[in-house]
């Protein structure tokens, strides 16, 4: 369906249900957004009565993570953390080598690390080494990080403080507002080198276009590939119980709609996955990259190594923390490199991994993440969290 006639479509349904608007807005949760004990983990994160490692994990399961899976399963002992992928939570075609699941897994190792910190730990970090490999070469859960604390007394981090306002931003931006050079130097000057890790910035007219191309031309091969649609729309949380019963996945209150799109759309039934996709793709093309002041890319040496991915997680995260404490907006727009995983697992031309290699001109470097940067015109909701107890074993 265009979007006009959607539009259209629900100006007719907003008369038809006038009178069972009231319940059925209670239903849906229409003005509970953020409410219910799937976002208690936002404000409960640092509960004052306790103290010790567990406080690593409730940061940990605040970070960025693809689709909202939460991939991960945490070991709590007296002086270290291990944080472990849970290949159950995975993707399928969407994600067919994990490699966006560990880009989640380093995201929450970052807010580990800063917890640690705050907490009064210094804290060393471990990897586990390796190749990402297809879904079902991969065992159940596999350990990618241990963290072993010892106390040192707790150091002040803004970095740390922004863990519970931070939160990916799918609405316009101010395309009128670029990014100063020095907040984008600022950004770039995160990815640590010897990681193997690099950020690029766009902000100049043609590198944006080229930018624009790629994230849309991506969008419109995952809408016709109807496996990935099963797959993401399988993550999707549409009514409030199903928010509340699963506490993960994308929702509708995180999808950067005006706050009346979004209560309409919470009254209406849910769509069928092809038509949300339909409006995904609309969405990215006439909101998110059309106000795009700049757009960026995370790259490492090896797109399947599984330090690095984690390593350019970890970089996301921290990227993200900052933005937040600058009043900017940032959103991930992975599609370009997850046609690049999906390219390979059929065996068909690399298209999408050739049209990266010419807007990054660099054979060696491989981008692993595209992000928009930018000053928001409206703020983000929170998505649901599974609790830190749901995630212990
Ligand atoms: C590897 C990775 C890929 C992601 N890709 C996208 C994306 O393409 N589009 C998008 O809107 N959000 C994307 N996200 C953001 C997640 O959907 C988001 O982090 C998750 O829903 C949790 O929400 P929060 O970041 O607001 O806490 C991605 C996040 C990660 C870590």
């Amino acid at each position: 369906m265009k979007r006009r006639g959607f539009l259209q479509g629900l100006a007719g349904v907003t008369v038809v249900v006038v009178g069972g608007t009231v319940w059925r807005s209670a239903d849906q949760g229409v003005f509970s957004a953020g409410n219910g004990p799937a976002y208690e983990p936002w404000s409960d994160w640092r509960a004052a009565s306790e103290s010790g490692p567990l406080a690593l994990v409730r940061a940990g399961i605040l970070a960025a993570n693809p689709h909202n899976t939460q991939p991960w399963i945490f070991r709590v002992d007296e002086d270290a953390v291990e944080l472990y992928a849970d290949r159950t939570r995975n993707l399928g075609t969407f994600d067919p080598y994990l490699r966006e699941m560990h880009l989640g897994l380093g995201c929450a190792v970052e807010n580990m690390m800063r917890a640690a910190r705050a907490n009064g730990y210094s804290a060393e970090l471990a990897f586990s080494e390796g190749t990402l490999g297809p879904i079902d070469s991969q065992p159940e859960q596999a350990r990618v990080a241990r963290i072993a604390l010892s106390e040192v007394g707790p150091t002040e981090d803004a970095l740390h403080d922004a863990i519970p306002r931070r939160h990916t931003n799918r609405g316009p931006y101010d395309s009128q507002r670029p990014v100063s050079s020095a907040a984008l130097s600022s950004l770039a000057a995160m990815a640590d080198d010897d990681d193997g890790v690099g950020i690029m910035m766009f902000t100049e007219n043609q590198a944006i276009a080229a930018c624009w191309q790629l994230i849309v031309e991506a969008t419109e091969a995952i809408i016709a590939d109807e496996p990935m649609v099963t797959d993401s729309e399988r993550w999707f949380r549409h009514s409030w119980e199903e928010v509340q019963a699963h506490r993960d996945g994308p929702t509708l209150d995180a999808a950067g709609l005006s706050p009346v799109m979004t209560a309409i759309a919470k009254v209406m039934p849910r769509s069928s996955a092809e038509t949300n996709h339909r409006y995904w793709l609309d969405a990215t093309r006439d909101v998110q990259v059309a106000t795009a002041p700049a757009f960026g890319l995370i790259g490492v040496q090896d797109l399947y190594d599984r330090a690095q991915t984690l390593g350019a997680g970890r970089i996301w995260q921290r990227m993200h923390l900052w933005a937040t404490t600058q009043g900017l907006a940032m959103q991930p727009l992975n599609q370009p490199v997850e046609r690049v995983d999906r390219e390979r697992e059929l065996g068909f031309e690399p298209k999408a991994a050739r049209a990266l290699g010419r807007l990054v001109g660099e054979a060696d470097w491989q981008p692993t993440f595209v992000f928009r940067v930018g000053y928001p015109s409206r703020g983000a909701s929170p998505s649901p969290r599974r609790s830190a107890e749901q995630v212990l074993v």
